[in-house]
């Protein structure tokens, strides 16, 4: 049976990152498909787009996937459940190659991690299911990407107030960090579904580039031509009371928490699943990163 990858499913085209990887997908010359939930809002629809049943159910998911090589899922992390249907339905209709709504900020199987997010035990718990899926099933595969945290997202979320000029910083701030754009993210999730033989059932890691927190206020400052305020945490300090808020139902700061584990655990170039050279992609250049993204949102 040929691995050749050419039809791809994409569940979540209308969320944060979805639109960079419907984008990716389609430059590279894949056949891509968007299934969509019944009760969607999102206005946009697509050249070819299936509705599905907002239960996600196995039998009519099985159904919909028959000739499709791959699901690509970008949906929230934390829906497991609903990615473990899509997978059975996948295993059962023949599809090959199935990459989850990882995408991380962290390292998803650390135990540092896993201790400090909850969400990033439900995502290596989404992997094991996905392994053992796939040895039961050796046609299906996965892979998992992490990414770091998203560069040109949301600003607010990496502590950079950009119409303030002001940012917050961990410790001294020259903790090294792995961090990628949506494009890149795109492209590295093209690229390894057109190279499935050397990515199947593994975490891969990307970057767009690895940096500080020090460089990145820097740079902010060159493009913005000012001085920033920055202001300091002592990342120990910051862990306790975040953390403790975090147990007590505060969503903001289990965003900090990610924030954090990302920022001070984030580095991916010494990891053995560090995969830039094998997907041949290039990293990008910070400054240029940030004058693109000082000039849309700023
Ligand atoms: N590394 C980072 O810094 C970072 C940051 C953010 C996210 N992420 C990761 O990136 C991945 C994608 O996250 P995202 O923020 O792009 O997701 P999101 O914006 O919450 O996207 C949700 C998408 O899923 C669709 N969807 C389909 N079925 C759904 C259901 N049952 N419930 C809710 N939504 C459903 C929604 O479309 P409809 O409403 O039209 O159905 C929407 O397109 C996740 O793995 C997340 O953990 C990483």
């Amino acid at each position: 049976m040929s691995t050749k990858i050419s039809k791809v499913a994409l569940l979540g085209a209308d969320g944060n990152l979805g639109p960079a990887i419907m984008r990716a997908l389609v430059e590279n010359g894949f056949n891509v498909t968007v299934l969509k939930r019944k009760s969607s809002k999102s206005p946009s629809s697509y050249p070819s787009q299936i509705m599905v049943s907002d239960d996600f159910n196995v039998p009519e998911l099985t159904e919909t996937l028959k000739g499709f090589d791959a699901v690509v899922i970008t949906v929230k992390g934390s829906q497991t459940d609903l990615q473990k249907r899509i997978a059975e339905a996948a295993a059962k209709a023949g599809v090959k190659r199935l990459i989850p709504a990882d995408f991380g900020s962290c390292d998803s199987s650390t135990q540092f991690a896993q201790d400090t997010v909850p969400l990033f035990k439900h995502k290596a718990n989404l992997r094991q299911y996905l392994t053992d899926l796939s040895s039961k099933n050796p046609s299906f595969t996965w892979t998992s990407i992490v990414c770091g945290h998203f560069f040109d997202w949301s600003l607010e979320f990496l502590h950079i107030h950009l119409s303030q000029r002001k940012a917050e910083i961990l410790d001294d701030g020259t903790a090294k960090w792995s961090a990628s754009t949506l494009g890149q993210i795109g492209e590295a999730t093209a690229r390894i579904l057109r190279r499935p033989d050397v990515t199947a059932n593994r975490m891969i890691y990307i970057q767009s580039f690895l940096v500080s927190q020090n460089e990145v206020v820097a740079a902010f400052e060159r493009v913005t031509g000012a001085k920033w305020e920055v202001k300091k945490y002592e990342s120990k300090k910051y862990l306790e009371e975040e953390g403790r808020k975090a147990k007590e139902g505060d969503l903001e700061a289990v965003e900090n928490l990610v924030w954090l584990v990302g920022t001070v655990e984030g580095d991916w170039t010494g990891k053995k699943d560090f995969a830039m050279k094998e997907l041949g992609l290039g990293e990008e250049d910070l400054e240029r990163v940030v004058r693109r993204t000082v000039e849309r949102l700023g």
